[in-house]
């Protein structure tokens, strides 16, 4: 392999893997994004233009997929509509994007021989209950919650039957909360740091017992990367680096590491059909291909974190507004 198709790679997660990539490896990357409200061109900024071009446009236009085949070894697949509360007020371009442009990816990739890895989420597997000592693994049945997590969970199932069916090279991984770096303003931990940034109180969904395992973006980075080395084709990885937390205890985190009275946090509206908790078991990744998470230190990440957002206004700012006239509007 040398040159990557990274789809969504302008976006919190894909951006965190092209960094990665341009600095752990030999690799050259194409990015193909949409640039969405979520997209974000500023994140690929500092990338030696040698090795990253950006490539605006649909993953569900085929003809533009097409077109790139003959360029790329692989493709890594990021792009997505991936907020929840977004796949409560409009769940059709989470159809479009997540169903329909995986769809366009395989097709792309079976008529041209392209390896393919598929990135996705816990929350395919529903959600546990708080005392549940099970954790998912990948041999837990999918039961998706949300618009979002339903068409992750289809999108998914396509990837198998393209294994299956037509023998395409594909892989899956499944992986929990990330935090890090390029998070965009609406996702929890970045709401939180940028509402006190600007002198608001962070805003906690329901009670704010409800259980997030979260994971570095480079833990995850390293994790897909090592798949998409050494991982078996048609099989499915599961990302986690144990770190489960409730939504209350990280807020309250977030408020001491910012200087602030670890109680002085609102209760707003909850989440229509809010997973409770998700959890996840990486043993098959961890035994079978060797990875392991780098970033242990919960705190000392969050920390880093909130220095990455002081330090990066320009880049948010502009998103900040409307993000929170649009949380205004269903009282969260
Ligand atoms: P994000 O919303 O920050 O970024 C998504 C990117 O995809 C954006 O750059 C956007 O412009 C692009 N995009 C959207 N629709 C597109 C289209 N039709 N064609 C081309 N580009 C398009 O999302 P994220 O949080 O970085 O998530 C990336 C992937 O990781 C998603 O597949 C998501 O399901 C998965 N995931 C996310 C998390 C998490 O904690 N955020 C955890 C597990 C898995
Ligand atoms: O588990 C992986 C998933 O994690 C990914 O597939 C999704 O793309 C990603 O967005 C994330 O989904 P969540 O719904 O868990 O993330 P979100 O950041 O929206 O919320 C995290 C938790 O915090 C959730 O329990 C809802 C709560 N919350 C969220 C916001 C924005 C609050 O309490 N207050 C808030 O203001």
């Amino acid at each position: 392999m040398s040159t990557l198709l990274v789809t969504g790679g302008a976006g919190f997660i894909g951006s965190n893997f092209v960094h990665y990539v341009v600095a752990n490896t030999d690799y050259d990357v194409i990015v193909l994004d949409k640039l969405t409200y979520a997209g974000n061109r500023a994140s690929l900024d500092g990338l030696p233009e040698a090795r990253v071009r950006l490539v605006e446009g649909d993953i569900a236009d085929a003809a533009l997929v097409d077109s790139l085949m003959p360029e790329v070894d692989a493709i890594v697949h990021y792009a997505a509509e991936s907020h929840n509360d977004n796949s409560l007020n409009d769940p059709s371009p989470f159809v479009t994007t997540n169903v329909i442009g995986t769809f366009t990816l395989l097709e792309a990739a079976r008529r041209h021989g392209k390896r393919i890895h598929h990135i996705s989420t816990d929350e395919v597997y529903g959600d546990l209950e708080l005392d549940d000592p099970n954790r998912f693994t990948e041999h837990t049945p999918y039961n998706p919650s949300s618009p979002y997590s339903s068409t992750k969970a289809g999108s998914d199932l396509l990837v198998r039957a393209w294994v299956r069916s037509f023998g395409v090279e594909a892989t899956i991984s499944n992986c929990s909360n990330n935090y890090g770096p390029r998070q965009h303003v609406e996702k929890f931990i970045p709401r939180q740091i940028t509402n006190l940034i600007d002198g608001v109180h962070p805003k906690l969904y329901g009670a704010g017992l409800n259980v997030r395992d979260w994971i570095h973006a480079d833990d995850h980075s390293s994790a897909v990367l090592t798949i998409l080395e050494k991982g078996r084709i048609g099989e499915t990885y599961l990302i986690g680096a144990d770190g489960e937390k409730n939504n209350k205890e990280v807020v309250e985190l977030i408020l001491t590491l910012m200087g602030e009275a670890p109680d002085s946090y609102e209760h707003v509206n909850d989440r229509p059909g809010h997973d409770l908790r998700y959890a996840i078991d990486s043993t098959k990744l961890r035994e079978e291909l060797g990875w392991a998470p780098r970033f242990s230190d919960f705190e000392s990440g969050l920390k880093d974190t909130i220095a990455w957002y002081r330090e990066n206004e320009a880049w948010w700012r502009p998103q900040k507004a409307e993000t929170e006239a649009k949380y205004a509007r269903s009282g969260q």
